[in-house]
């Protein structure tokens, strides 16, 4: 089990054995302040989208998706924290993986749903960087499954003409939510 504490050196190396690719199950502790900030947007992201489908229906929840996730992303982004979405098949170019998120994304993309799978990478100067998996919940499905309705999936392929973010199953991985934190001053 690694705890605080650890050697700074050898939880470098650890990090950069999950860069690698390694085969892993253990991880460093995850920084408080990245998984805060995971939190927000998870919680935020998820009652703006149930809301705007309840009230609005899934065409007008494209928008909700399209327009408040870079703004709720841009809100939660202060003291250095930074924070986001990105996928192995995406929606939008915009959510493309950072090079340090690439490995994770290749990691866990085959893996099973289970709450709170995260990683965590030492990005040197640039601080910490956490990543969360993202599984594929049912009503998820009206916009990402193998099933979306007509006249929702043209809507879709109007504003994102490359979208390769269809037919994912409930349960699958879909992609990671990820933060950068500064490291404590030490
Ligand atoms: C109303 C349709 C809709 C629903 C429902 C929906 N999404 Fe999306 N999703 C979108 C759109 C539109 C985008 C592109 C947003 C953008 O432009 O940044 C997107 C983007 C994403 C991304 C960012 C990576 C990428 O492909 O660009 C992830 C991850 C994601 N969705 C996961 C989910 C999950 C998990 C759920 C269920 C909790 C969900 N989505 C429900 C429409 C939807």
């Amino acid at each position: 089990m690694i705890r605080f504490g650890i050697d700074a050196m050898l939880l470098a190396l650890i990090s950069l054995a999950f860069v690698a690719g390694a085969a892993a199950d253990r991880t460093p502790e995850a920084p408080p302040a990245a998984v805060d900030a995971v939190d927000a947007l998870r919680k935020q992201l998820g009652a703006a989208l149930r809301g705007a489908i309840e009230e609005e229906g899934p065409i007008a929840a494209i928008d909700v998706c399209r327009d408040k996730a870079p703004q709720i992303t841009k809100a939660l982004q202060n003291e250095g924290v930074a924070v986001g979405r990105t996928s192995h098949r995406l929606r939008n170019p915009d959510n493309a993986p950072m090079p340090w998120m690439k490995p994770l994304l290749e990691e866990l993309r085959d893996s099973t749903a289970a709450p709170g799978r995260f990683r965590v990478v030492d990005l040197g100067e640039a601080g910490t960087g956490y990543v969360e998996a993202i599984y594929l919940q049912p009503l998820c499905a009206t916009c990402h499954g193998s099933n979306i309705a007509p006249a929702l999936h043209d809507e879709i392929r109007a504003r994102y003409p490359d979208d390769r973010a269809t037919g994912f199953e409930p349960g699958e991985f879909r992609g990671l939510f990820w933060a950068v934190v500064p490291k404590p001053a030490s």
